[in-house]
């Protein structure tokens, strides 16, 4: 297990279409361990792979959110797929690891179904409200390479990409405009 760097925006592997899992492996399990020690080092409550520079097809959503389970360790979803979202929307502030310290108001629906494959292979779904409906959006969001700074006008958008240039290390390899 290891903790792994975050991939920060604007770098261009947030933008990667990320690949589906075809069987579970030993490499799929070290995945999924590393993107567990990463979420828990960085306090995140939901991590994408594409985040630690992997495109593929997994997230994780911590137990407590996902299924109200103190203690146990994060849901795995993988090759996932929101199968529904309710009609009525909700607002509210979203954070994610690639933007450090950046939280913006985002809509969504407020309810949403996914469903998603298991570390044991087994296909499994999941309803959620509030937070986990939009932390199960946010997460699959990732998978396709849409995120977050994709809600908000250009402004805010040059607003954050200043502020993240001034406040991490980050040195764009592959900036986006
Ligand atoms: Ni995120």
């Amino acid at each position: 297990m290891a903790v792994r760097p975050i991939v920060v925006w604007p770098d261009s592997r947030l933008r990667e279409e990320a690949k589906t899992v075809e069987t579970i492996t030993d490499e799929v399990r070290s995945l999924y361990k590393d993107l567990w020690d990463t979420m828990v080092a960085y306090q995140g409550i939901g991590i994408a792979s594409p985040q630690i520079g992997v495109a593929v097809k997994m997230f994780l959503i911590d137990a407590m959110v996902a299924t109200g389970e103190d203690g146990a360790p994060p849901v795995a979803f993988i090759n996932p797929e929101v199968i529904a979202t309710g009609t009525e929307t909700d607002k509210s502030d979203e954070g994610c690891l690639s933007f450090p310290g950046i939280y913006v108001p985002i809509e969504r629906p407020a309810e949403a179904t996914i469903r998603a494959m298991g570390l044991d292979c087994e296909m499994f779904e999941i309803a959620g409200t509030e937070l986990l409906a939009r932390a199960i959006q946010h997460e699959n969001d990732h998978l396709t390479g849409k995120l977050m700074v994709d809600f908000v006008g250009p402004l805010k958008k040059r607003m954050i990409k200043r502020k993240l240039a001034r406040e991490s290390d980050y040195e764009g390899a592959e900036a986006e405009g």
